[in-house]
């Protein structure tokens, strides 16, 4: 049997720090306000100039070098974004031409779920024997976004630019153990509405973007907050039991669970239900906000790096997000 082992992690943000005071300036907020509610303290957005492809190389290359490999020995791109770099095509394909070669690549919109849906995608191309190296990306640039001013502040204060990436290889020794246990994919359309940019959008007429969605603002993002809140911490510990449960995984034999990173009292009241003791968790959105798709990538690079997550460490990592959808999966490394 083919076993999905992820074997290379990386991450980038932007040099340029934006602090909740630094928003203070441009809007009606506090400090207080968003460390209370949110748990984030600053985050990274991009400097003028800076692409979204700019991020993503920078995380890739790091994944494929603590892979030992090269780029020309990837086989397939799969690039989580919900702010892609253009209308089409997709992030992925400018992050391609910078690592040359022709290899498929490809863009999966599933927001703050992205990552462990292309995760799922990864970890199935590797298993039928379709591609033996996927490089699996979150990139955000969340920063060109959203409505910096008191109308926006719900939302604004809260997203962050980065990208996380890593490598995803076939393993078919026999005495290998590292894989990919299993990968939980839901959403629930029906609330489409309740987090989402309307504008462009291809139902608009005659054109997909107009002066007058500009002035009403529509090209922003819209939430419910308080809605969004109530179903992530209903979906993200049920999504968390099913991967367990379908890995044949005990939850008490997990090493390391890891939050998408929306918002610090969702991952604390999605630990206190579940009663996962604190040191099993880590939280990075103190320092780079909410980062989508991006975040899971970072927050595997940083355990990685600072050795929380090892060889044979078995890691649970769960998300949720606009669409909606949530997702969850285990891993032994
Ligand atoms: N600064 C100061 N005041 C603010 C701000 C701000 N940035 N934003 C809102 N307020 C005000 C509101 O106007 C409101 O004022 P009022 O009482 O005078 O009307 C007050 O603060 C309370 O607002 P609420 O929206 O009720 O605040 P709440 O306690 O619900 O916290 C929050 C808001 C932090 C957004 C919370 O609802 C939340 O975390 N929701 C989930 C967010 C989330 O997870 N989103 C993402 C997934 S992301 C993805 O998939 C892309």
């Amino acid at each position: 049997m083919i076993r999905a082992k992820i074997t290379g992690t990386g991450m980038y943000v932007p040099d340029r720090v934006v602090t909740n005071k630094d928003l203070e300036q441009l809007m009606d907020t506090s400090d207080e306000w968003i460390r209370q509610r949110s748990g984030i303290e600053q985050r990274h957005y991009v400097e003028p100039g800076q692409l979204p492809s700019d991020l993503a190389e920078a995380a890739a290359r790091q994944a494929i070098e603590d892979a030992g490999l090269e780029p020309d020995q990837i086989d397939c791109i799969v690039l989580a974004t919900l702010s892609p770099e253009a209308e089409f095509p997709g992030t992925s394909f400018f992050l391609q031409e910078r690592l040359g070669g022709h290899v498929p690549c490809f863009d999966l919109k599933a927001q703050c779920s992205g990552f462990l849906y292309s995760l799922g995608v990864a970890r199935s191309f590797v298993k039928s024997g379709q591609y033996k190296r996927v490089l699996v990306v979150g990139c955000e640039v969340h920063s060109t976004g959203i409505d910096l001013t008191t109308e926006g502040r719900d939302v604004a204060v809260l997203f962050g630019d980065g990208a996380g990436a890593i490598v995803v290889e076939a393993d078919d020794d026999p005495d290998g153990r590292s894989d990919i246990l299993s990968v939980v994919l839901h959403a629930e359309g029906k609330y489409a509405k309740k987090l989402w940019i309307e504008a462009p959008g291809s139902g608009f007429q005659p054109t997909r973007i107009t002066q007058e969605l500009i002035e009403e603002k529509r090209h922003f993002p819209r939430m419910q907050g308080k809605f969004v809140f109530k179903h992530a911490v209903t979906r993200m510990p049920e999504a968390l039991r099913e991967a367990l449960d379908e890995a044949g995984i005990k939850q008490p034999d997990v090493d390391l669970f890891l939050f998408h990173q929306a918002n610090l009292r969702i991952n604390e009241f999605v630990a206190n239900a579940m009663e996962i003791p604190p040191e099993k968790t880590r939280n990075n959105m103190q320092r780079y906000g909410n980062c989508s798709a991006a975040s899971i990538p970072m927050l595997i690079a940083e355990a990685r790096r600072e050795g929380s997550i090892e060889p044979g460490s078995i890691v649970s990592m769960t998300g949720f997000g606009s669409g909606f959808s949530w997702a969850s999966a285990v891993v032994r490394w």
